[in-house]
């Protein structure tokens, strides 16, 4: 099988591409990224030479590349994206062009390619946010995006959806909880926190840490792509349940990990439209054979040894960038 992964260069993309060319041996991935400052070759180096792995760059905004690299491919599996909210509340524009054009532009050459299947990797940020004592997401919870990046998510879900309603295209969706791994942009919370620390800085914790998110370790995320990719229906959307946390919870794993304490931290204001939380119900994948195989208890230690083991990996990232916090985050008391 040739399968086409877009965005294989980030953080989710690039634990795919190990993923498949390790359970996959016989297929071919074409890992098609254009490197923005998200996209890191250096996380797949280790399979550059597999004769089965092809790296083309281009933008999936561009249709004349797009359509070129869709001939002969069998199965999308659809990563690129702008990801970061914290960028997509000072860049909005550019989220909606990467997220809901570049969708756009893919589902058209998948749909001209006749690829057999397209599916498409989202997030459970399309659901908007939870209060405390709400039940979790499920399939059937309308969308209700609060952040530029989660409603360019929302309209990228609702293209697939109409591509497949109007066109037949063979499609697939799935909405993940936030992911944490290898490879992971130090500029989202847990790569953060842990080489923040390590460099022997404060963490900068939005509000008094009290949002909730689920988190899910990224192979487990594979798993669940490859699951619904062999045993999803098509034209269905499956959501990939977590662990909840509070930030304040993650932080103090983190901390009690490199052994330091409360004083690490230094409390900041929450970023504007700041999700409470985030909850999933993950029964449907469930009934498809999925099982959640790590947590993040046991997962965390090594993660923060990953980083330990990879400053080559994140120093330089970390060390160009100029600090946006300023600019999304205000004051104000939770409302919850
Ligand atoms: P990431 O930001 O780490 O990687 C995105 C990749 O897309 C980068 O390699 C980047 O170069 C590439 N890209 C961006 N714009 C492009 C364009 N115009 N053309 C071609 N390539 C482009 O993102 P991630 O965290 O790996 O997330 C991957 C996908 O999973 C996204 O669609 C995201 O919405 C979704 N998701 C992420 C999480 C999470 O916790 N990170 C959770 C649920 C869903
Ligand atoms: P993030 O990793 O940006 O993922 P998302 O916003 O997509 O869930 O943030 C996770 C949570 O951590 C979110 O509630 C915001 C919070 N956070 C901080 O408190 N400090 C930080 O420096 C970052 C990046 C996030």
């Amino acid at each position: 099988m040739r399968i086409l992964v877009t965005g294989g260069a980030g953080f989710i993309g690039s634990n795919f591409i190990h993923y498949w060319l390790k359970t996959h041996p016989g297929d071919q991935v074409i890992n098609f990224d254009n490197l923005t400052y998200a996209g890191h070759q250096e996380s797949l180096q280790d399979v550059e030479g597999n004769p089965n792995y092809k790296f083309i760059k281009g933008d999936i905004t561009d249709f004349t590349i797009v359509k070129n690299v869709m001939s002969g491919i069998d199965t999308v599996v659809h990563f690129a994206a702008e990801s970061h909210v914290d960028r997509s509340i000072i860049d909005p524009l550019q989220f909606v062009r990467t997220n809901v054009l570049g969708t756009a532009t893919l589902l058209n050459a998948a749909l001209e390619a006749k690829v057999k299947r397209f599916h498409h990797v989202s997030t459970d940020e399309v659901y908007g946010e939870l209060g405390s004592n709400d039940p979790p997401f499920t399939e059937n919870t309308p969308y209700s995006p609060r952040t530029p990046y989660s409603a360019s998510k929302a309209g990228s879900d609702h293209l697939v959806r109409a591509y497949f309603e109007t066109y037949g295209l063979p499609v697939t969706i799935t909405n993940c909880a936030n992911n944490y791994g290898p490879y992971h942009d130090p500029e989202k919370l847990i790569p953060r926190f842990i080489t923040n620390l390590l460099e022997g800085q404060k963490v900068p914790l939005m509000g008094k840490g009290e949002n909730i998110r689920e988190w899910l370790h990224v192979q487990d995320h594979a798993e669940a792509i490859d699951l619904v990719l062999q045993k999803g229906k098509i034209g269905e959307t499956y959501l990939i349940q977590g662990e909840e946390k509070t930030n304040m919870e993650i932080t103090q794993m983190i901390l009690r990990i490199l052994e330091m304490g409360g004083s690490m931290i230094e409390y900041v204001g929450h970023r504007l439209g700041h999700d409470f939380r985030y909850a999933i119900n993950g029964d449907k994948l469930k009934a498809l054979g999925w099982v959640r195989k790590h947590n993040i208890k046991d997962e965390l230690p090594k993660i923060v040894e990953w980083y330990k083991q990879n400053e080559w990996w994140w120093k330089s990232l970390k060390s160009g960038r100029p600090n946006i916090d300023r600019s999304v985050q205000q004051s104000y008391e939770p409302k919850h």
